[in-house]
């Protein structure tokens, strides 16, 4: 799909103060009823989430989006991913829209489909008969997640990283299947850390995991590490969360004894390792939804998330882990003059930002999606230690 970026939107929605903003969504969100269904990411701010009919980590927002059948239009609170990934689960007749065409994910940036082409041939030249089962975090564009459900894998989030790996492991849905009883390689898009952690969780240990650089000739391996690899990991990260560190951690260990350390997945290993747990978004909101009055915890993951679980729960202690911003500036690009201004366009008939995925895209994303969503127990955490005596290889 070819990015189409933010033109400025009328002035008057700059101008406005917040109370008439919020005025006039809510009145446009009545206007458009049961025809409009809005879907808000954990990272929105709080005045987005307010107007949102459902609230989720990106799992359960795809979900949400599949699980849309009357509506008209699903206008996204999240970023340029997670839409398409919206467009492609719901109907051809839904559109759906993102209220800012700016609010892209850096990470999603960091692996094209030239560079993954060029990945593929070489990997495959070099692996031989072993096969090789390519697998994309959500954060990725739908190019990617097409190239992915092309080749026999599936999308995966932080919610189901581990379901999603098992079921590679064990062969996914290559069309031939892996010959034999060899094991397939994984190629996994585009966090690194993601792919790091989980597969470390599982039992592949750190020396059979290649960093795959495309800038570099064979990602910057040799052909030994590369046959040598369970896990070949694209070079991605998340700058939010490459924010946190172990330093971080090692403090709040020595100033708060009591204080439970929760981090996001997309974190490096050695902050997962020192840290407590580790999981999704909506992982982190279930463990502090289910802890009792008093508890004392130091989250390691974008901050207006953080924040409103201290205000949701006063009773707990909550901190960010880091004094950094730790703030998704894509996320926050969503605000209330942007999605006042795309409602009122719907309102007088007129569809602003739409997100549409051209058909090929669309026909393999799906297949990726859908295979995701039909992977059996998702939802835990990824862990963070290597169960005993349970190594892939
Ligand atoms: P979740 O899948 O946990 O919602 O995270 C999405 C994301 O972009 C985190 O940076
Ligand atoms: Fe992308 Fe990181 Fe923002 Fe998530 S927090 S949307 S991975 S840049």
């Amino acid at each position: 799909m070819t990015k189409v970026w933010q033109l400025p939107i009328p002035p008057i929605y700059r101008k406005l103060p917040e109370p008439e903003l919020r005025t006039r969504i809510a009145a446009a969100k009545a206007t458009l009823g049961s025809r409009l269904a809005i879907l808000g990411h954990h990272y929105q701010q709080d005045a987005i989430i307010d107007f949102a009919d459902f609230t989720g980590d990106s799992f359960e927002l795809s979900r949400r989006a599949a699980d849309q059948k009357g509506v008209e239009y699903v206008v996204f609170c999240g970023v340029h991913f997670m839409a398409e990934s919206a467009d492609i689960l719901t109907d051809e007749s839904v559109r759906v829209i993102l209220p800012d065409m700016g609010a892209g994910c850096s990470m999603a940036d960091m692996a094209n489909l030239d560079q993954t082409l060029d990945a593929w041939a070489q990997l495959k030249e070099v692996s031989g008969d072993q096969p090789i089962i390519p697998i994309t975090y959500m954060n990725s564009s739908a190019a990617i997640k097409a190239f992915v459900g092309e080749h026999g894998g599936a999308v995966c989030t932080s919610s189901n990283c581990r379901n999603v790996l098992e079921w590679a492991f064990k062969g996914g849905e290559l069309p031939e299947g892996p010959a034999g009883s060899v094991t397939p390689k994984i190629l996994f898009f585009p966090d690194q850390h993601l792919g790091r952690n989980t597969a470390y969780a599982m039992g592949v240990p750190l020396d059979r995991m290649i960093v795959w650089d495309p800038k570099q000739d064979l990602g910057g391996n040799t052909e030994e590490q590369v046959r040598n690899a369970i896990v070949v990991l694209w070079k991605g990260h998340c700058s939010v969360h490459a924010l946190f560190r172990p330093e971080h951690i090692d403090d709040v260990r020595r100033n708060h004894p009591n204080m439970k350390v929760i981090v996001h997945p997309e974190c490096k290993w050695e902050v997962v390792q020192k840290a407590d747990m580790a999981g999704s978004t909506a992982y982190i909101v279930k463990q502090v939804e289910a802890a009792p009055p008093g508890t004392e915890w130091a989250i390691g993951t974008e901050v207006h998330l953080v924040n409103r679980l201290k205000q949701q729960h006063p009773d707990q202690k909550i901190v960010v882990l880091s004094d950094c911003q730790c703030l998704c500036t894509t996320m926050y690009r969503i605000d209330l003059p942007h999605l006042c201004w795309v409602l009122e366009n719907l309102v007088d008939g007129k569809v602003v930002n739409e997100i549409r995925v051209d058909a090929h895209t669309r026909k393999w994303a799906t297949v990726a999606l859908q295979r995701m969503l039909a992977i059996k127990g998702t939802g835990n955490p990824i862990g963070k230690q290597q169960p005993a005596g349970t190594t892939v290889d």
